[in-house]
C-alpha cells in the first residue's frame, strides 16, 4: 500500500523500541497514509550492516535518521528528507510557541523568572524559551532558562561541546554540539523522543556560553512527576515533556523552601494519550532509572570526525 497525505508519499524510519514501545503513534501514521518501518530495516544499505551485527538492534533516532537519509539520497531525487528537529531552520519555525507564551504573559500580567523546557534535539527547548532569551539580550530581563533531559541521555550535562555527525552513518552534516558521539546507543527509556546523541547547535552554543542551565533527571522522578500533574492538572503529559514538568516543580520547591515567590513557566511539548506502555510499565512499577555511564561518553568520543579549524 502506498503511503499518501495530501498528494505526498510518505516514508517514515522509526526507531525501533518507539515502533514497539508506540505502536498508536504508528497506527496514526498510518491513518494518514504513512508507510512506518522499524528502523534498523532492511530497506538500506546501512540497516542491513546493522542487523547483520545484530539482527535485534533496538534502533537509534542517529541510525533512523541515517536511513531516511541513505532513502532519499539513493531514489534518483524521488525522495525527500525532512528532519524535524535539531537543525536551524526548525528551532526558527518553532519560535510561535515562544511569541505566543510573551502574549500569554502579558496578558496574564506576569512575567516569568525561569522558564523549562525538555532537549531532545531541542526544538521544543528553542521555540518556547528563544523569545524569552532575546527579551534577556535585548531588554534587561533576567529570566533564568532551563534545558531538562534524561540522565540516560545526557548530552548537554556529560556530552563534549565538539564536532560530530547529526547521524549514526556519518552521512548527515558535521556540526558543532553537546554530543555523546554519533556511535551513542541509547537504553531503551519511555521517553523515546529525548534519546539523541547531539543537541541542537544553537542550544549548545547557548548552553556552553552560561546563557542556558542543563539539568538531568531520571525516569522514575520524571514519571512521578507527570502522574502528580495528570491528578493536579487533569491534563495527559507526554513522557518527554514530564521532564520539564519534574524540573518545574523541583524549581517550585526549591523557592518555597527559600521563601521566595517565583513564576515560573514551562512548555508542555506534548500530550501523552499515545505512550499509554509507558505509563503502565510506570504503574507497574516496571521502570527503572539508568544513568548513563560517563565512561561510555569517553570511548565514543574515539569516534569524532577529525575537524581542521
Ligand atoms: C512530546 C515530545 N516532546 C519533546 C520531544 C523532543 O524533541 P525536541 O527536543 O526536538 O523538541 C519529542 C520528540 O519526539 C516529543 O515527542
Amino acid at each position: 500500500m502506498a503511503g499518501n497525505f495530501f498528494g505526498l508519499d510518505i516514508e517514515v524510519y522509526m526507531v525501533k523500541v518507539s515502533y514497539d514501545q508506540k505502536p498508536y503513534r504508528r497506527y496514526i501514521m498510518e491513518t494518514y497514509g504513512a508507510q512506518v518501518y522499524a528502523s534498523p530495516t532492511d530497506r538500506t544499505q546501512y540497516g542491513r550492516s546493522l542487523l547483520a551485527q545484530n539482527p535485534n538492534n533496538p534502533g537509534s533516532l542517529g541510525i533512523a535518521i541515517s536511513e531516511a537519509v541513505e532513502a532519499a539520497a539513493t531514489s534518483n531525487g524521488k525522495k525527500k528528507y525532512a528532519l524535524g528537529s535539531v537543525l536551524n531552520h526548525v528551532a526558527l519555525h518553532q519560535t510561535v510557541i515562544g511569541i505566543e507564551a510573551l502574549e500569554q504573559m502579558e496578558m496574564a500580567g506576569e512575567y516569568p523568572d525561569v522558564v523549562i523546557a525538555c532537549a531532545g534535539g531541542g526544538s521544543n527547548f528553542a521555540g518556547f524559551t528563544f523569545a524569552f532569551l532575546h527579551q534577556n539580550f535585548t531588554n534587561g530581563k533576567k529570566t533564568r532558562v532551563i534545558a531538562a533531559e534524561p540522565a540516560s541521555c545526557p548530552s548537554l550535562t556529560q556530552g563534549k561541546y565538539t564536532f560530530d555527525y547529526g547521524d549514526t552513518a556519518q552521512m548527515a552534516p558535521v556540526v558543532k554540539m553537546h554530543t555523546l558521539g554519533h556511535t551513542f546507543m541509547p537504553p531503551g527509556i519511555h521517553a523515546g523522543g529525548l534519546r539523541y546523541h547531539g543537541m541542537s547547535p544553537q542550544v549548545s552554543a547557548l548552553v556552553n556560553a552560561g546563557h542556558v542551565e542543563a539539568r538531568a533527571v531520571r525516569q522514575l522522578a520524571t514519571f512521578e512527576a507527570g502522574v502528580l500533574f495528570a491528578r493536579t492538572e487533569g491534563i495527559f503529559p507526554a513522557p518527554e515533556s514530564n521532564h520539564a514538568i519534574r524540573v518545574a516543580i523541583d524549581e517550585a520547591l526549591a523557592a518555597k523552601r527559600d521563601g521566595v515567590q517565583k513564576v515560573i513557566a514551562f512548555n508542555l511539548s506534548g500530550h501523552g494519550h499515545f505512550d499509554m506502555a509507558a505509563y503502565h510499565a510506570y504503574h507497574d512499577g516496571q521502570l527503572e532509572d539508568f544513568d548513563y555511564p560517563v565512561e561510555a561518553v569517553e570511548q565514543a568520543m574515539q569516534d569524532l570526525p577529525k575537524v581542521a579549524l
